[in-house]
């Protein structure tokens, strides 16, 4: 059995809900306290065991490329300035042996067009896909959860999380079949994106997903939907007709940092432990 060891990071997004901050940065680079969003992402990643991360990205996003790339004139200064506490924050020892590669995406449409611009470097292997606005606290992580998940039942594996009715217009929301014991995991039935009424249930998918390379094979010719954008959802709705489909309800703290609320409520719940460090 293959172990998973790509993980797909789609970056391209405007951020336009924090404007004028992510005028000139990405939002992916803005700072829990002292650690930008997108280094949570890929440190919840690499502890799972990913090796290779591949970023989806495009010509605004330089600086995520710039961050996890080695700043030797900074790390000199800091060097001979006695600060090597410092150097080990900005060239982690668990960021050594990663790989990380870049894809731009020329225009924006869609997660879904955004993961199929990773085929060529996933070729044939199921891999995992991280949604940096959504910030989930736990240990194990959330991906990690589902890697064994997908490890213990071999097929796609999709986070999911309850939401209340009046927010499932901002998810892809999925039915399940009941399990016949108790358990984290189900079966799909159907998934369909941000319906704005008549969700199959309260189940919505978060951003975090392990997935069979087969999803190319949806992904291609699929044409554009809610928000005129290509849509991951409707690929995986394709391909629940071929294959069994797994939701997961993960464990852990999830804070929506695509939106400002959430993303104060991070800072704020991360706050203690950071300025305790
Ligand atoms: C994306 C997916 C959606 C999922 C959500 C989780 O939407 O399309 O199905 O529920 O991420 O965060 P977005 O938030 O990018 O609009």
């Amino acid at each position: 059995m293959k172990k998973i060891t790509k993980a797909v990071f789609p970056v391209a997004g405007l951020g336009t809900r924090f404007l004028p901050a992510t005028k000139a940065i990405p939002k992916e680079m803005l700072p829990i306290i002292d650690k930008p969003l997108i280094e949570y992402a890929v440190e919840e990643a690499v502890n799972a065991g990913i090796t290779e991360i591949i970023f989806i990205t495009s010509h605004t996003k330089r600086a995520i490329e710039d961050h996890f790339d080695q700043n030797f004139e900074l790390e000199e200064k800091l060097i001979n300035s006695g600060k090597k506490d410092f150097v080990d924050k900005i060239n982690r020892d668990i960021f050594q042996n990663i790989k990380f590669t870049y894809v731009r995406q020329k225009s924006q449409n869609g997660l879904g067009d955004a993961i199929l611009h990773s085929e060529h470097l996933i070729q044939d292997e199921s891999f995992a896909i991280i949604l940096a606005d959504d910030l989930i606290i736990n240990n194990p992580s959330c991906i990690s959860q589902l890697i064994s998940a997908y490890d213990e039942n071999q097929c796609s594996i999709i986070g999911l999380n309850e939401v209340p009715e009046h927010e499932t217009d901002k998810y892809g929301m999925v039915s399940v079949e009941e399990p016949s014991s108790p358990s984290n995991s189900f079966l799909l039935k159907d998934i369909i994106e941000k319906p704005k009424s008549n969700a199959p249930s309260n189940l919505a998918v978060v951003g975090r997903y392990v997935l069979s390379s087969k999803i190319f094979k949806y992904l291609k010719n699929l044409k554009p939907s809610i928000g005129d954008e290509v849509q991951l959802t409707d690929a995986i709705k394709l391909m629940l007709y071929d294959e069994n489909v797994m939701g997961y309800m993960y464990e852990g703290k999830k804070f929506d940092c695509g939106s400002r609320h959430g993303y104060v409520n991070a800072i704020q719940y991360l706050a203690k432990e950071i300025l305790n460090d």
